[in-house]
């Protein structure tokens, strides 16, 4: 109690703003409307129902407290069990989803890649290229609108549109099921997840939600750090977190998921003929151009690269980025600024005692990524 009442402390100091507020991220009727118009007036954007389903919380024994994380919101038609996590994980790694039985969710999340890709970009299962990113499914199952522009209002509405557009399979998904319902070793597994072996699309889709919202990051170096071992970090991550709240970053990358949860423009991609409108698309809203969702910096250490365009290469680079306040001229939120921090000056470079600012902040960054744990993959039936 005493750790979780520094903590709070902590981020009192620096006057975080509430999670999810503003202009940015109020979700009113008005923009959902707006998003259902624009899911039907853009061919890029697939359909989904637009409404947030009602949630119940996550039962702590399937999904177990996880210190410094939230308890988590699942969708009252599809809480998570033992038994649909199981199959949702087994259905993840299994290829027989995809076009011609030969793709699976695994070929852009990669486990050992952070849950994402490395590369900048990813080839669908039809050959096309992606626009932007594949983001990391660390802690997806805490946010609340889903994909880079937030335009999917529910995990499952998301995961339906991924197995469709990314796995190649939108005109032949009924085949696949078939294909699924045709390995004889699934039955068990479908009937312990929902009382019967029949096997369907929703049913996969919620089995695969239930899994994907296994994937989680949190109990870091860092967070021993903040209820009170003091060692669990070395003296530059300490600092490295001092900076990281005084500099700003905390305001938009707010413990304890170092995500706002919202949309920002920090001039990622301005550059690029034509640009992506990010959450603008979806709202339809000017003021939304070239806003992004905020990713989680838990674990930030293991998806590189970075960014929805994948531009930034390394951490080092990304965090190069995010302290040069953008490129000159390009619009911004206010929030973000250009930051200079103190670097060891070249005749002091010998000199352990020199300040690095820069360094520290890495160094923080470092320490909310836990150690990697052994990842058991599933046997295919
Ligand atoms: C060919 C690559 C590819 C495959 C295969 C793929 N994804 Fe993704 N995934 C992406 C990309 C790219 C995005 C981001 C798209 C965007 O934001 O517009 C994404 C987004 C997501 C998100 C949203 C994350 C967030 O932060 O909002 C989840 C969850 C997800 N994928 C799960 C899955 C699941 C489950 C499967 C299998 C059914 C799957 N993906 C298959 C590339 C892929
Ligand atoms: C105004 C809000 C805001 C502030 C302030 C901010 N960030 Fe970000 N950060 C974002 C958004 C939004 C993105 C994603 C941008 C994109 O891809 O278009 C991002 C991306 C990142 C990424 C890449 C993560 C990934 O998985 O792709 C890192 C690392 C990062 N920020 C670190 C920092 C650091 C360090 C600071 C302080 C110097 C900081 N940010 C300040 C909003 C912010």
């Amino acid at each position: 109690m005493v750790a979780a009442a520094a903590f709070a402390g902590a981020c009192n100091e620096t006057a975080l703003p509430p999670a999810p507020s503003g202009p940015a991220s109020a979700v009113s009727t008005a923009a959902l409307s707006a998003t259902v118009s624009a899911m039907a007036s853009s061919s890029a954007l697939a359909p989904m129902p637009a409404q947030p389903p009602p949630t119940v919380l996550a039962d702590a024994k399937v999904l177990p407290h996880l210190e410094p994380l939230p308890p988590m919101d699942v969708p009252a038609d599809n809480a998570p069990t033992e038994e649909k996590i199981a199959l949702g994980k087994t259905l993840f790694f299994d290829q027989r989803l995809g076009k011609d039985g030969k793709f699976a969710c695994e070929g852009c999340h990669y486990e050992d890649k952070g849950w994402a890709d490395a590369s900048a970009l990813s080839k669908k299962a039809d050959g096309s290229m992606n626009k932007r990113h594949t983001p990391t499914l660390i802690n997806v199952g805490y946010q609340k609108q889903w994909y880079w522009d937030g335009r999917a209002a529910s995990l499952e509405a998301q995961i339906l549109a991924a197995w469709k557009g990314q796995m190649g399979v939108a005109e032949t998904l009924e085949e696949r099921v078939k294909e699924v319902g045709k390995v004889a070793g699934y039955s068990p597994l479908f009937k312990a997840a929902f009382g019967s072996a029949e096997v369907s699309s929703d049913r996969i889709v919620k089995a695969l939600a239930s899994f994907v919202r296994t994937v989680r990051s949190g109990d870091s170096p860092f967070d021993k750090f903040d209820h009170g071992d003091k060692t669990a970090i070395s003296a530059d991550a300490a600092r490295g977190w001092e900076i990281f709240r005084k500099i700003g970053c905390a305001s938009c990358h707010a413990p304890p998921l170092f995500t706002d949860l919202s949309f920002h423009n920090v001039g990622i991609g301005a550059a690029a003929t034509p640009p992506d409108l990010g959450r603008g698309a979806v709202t339809k809203d000017e003021a939304d151009n070239g806003r992004f969702k905020t990713p989680t910096l838990r674990s930030v250490a293991t998806n590189a690269p970075y960014f929805h365009d994948g531009s930034g290469k390394t951490l080092e680079d990304a965090v190069d980025y995010m302290l040069s306040g953008g490129p000159a001229g390009a619009k911004v939120d206010g929030a973000f600024k250009k930051v200079t921090l103190k670097s060891p000056s070249p005749a002091s470079k010998s000199s352990a005692a020199s300040v690095d600012e820069r360094a520290d902040l890495l160094a923080f960054l470092r320490s909310i990524t836990p150690k990697h744990a052994h990842f058991e993959r599933p046997k295919l039936p």
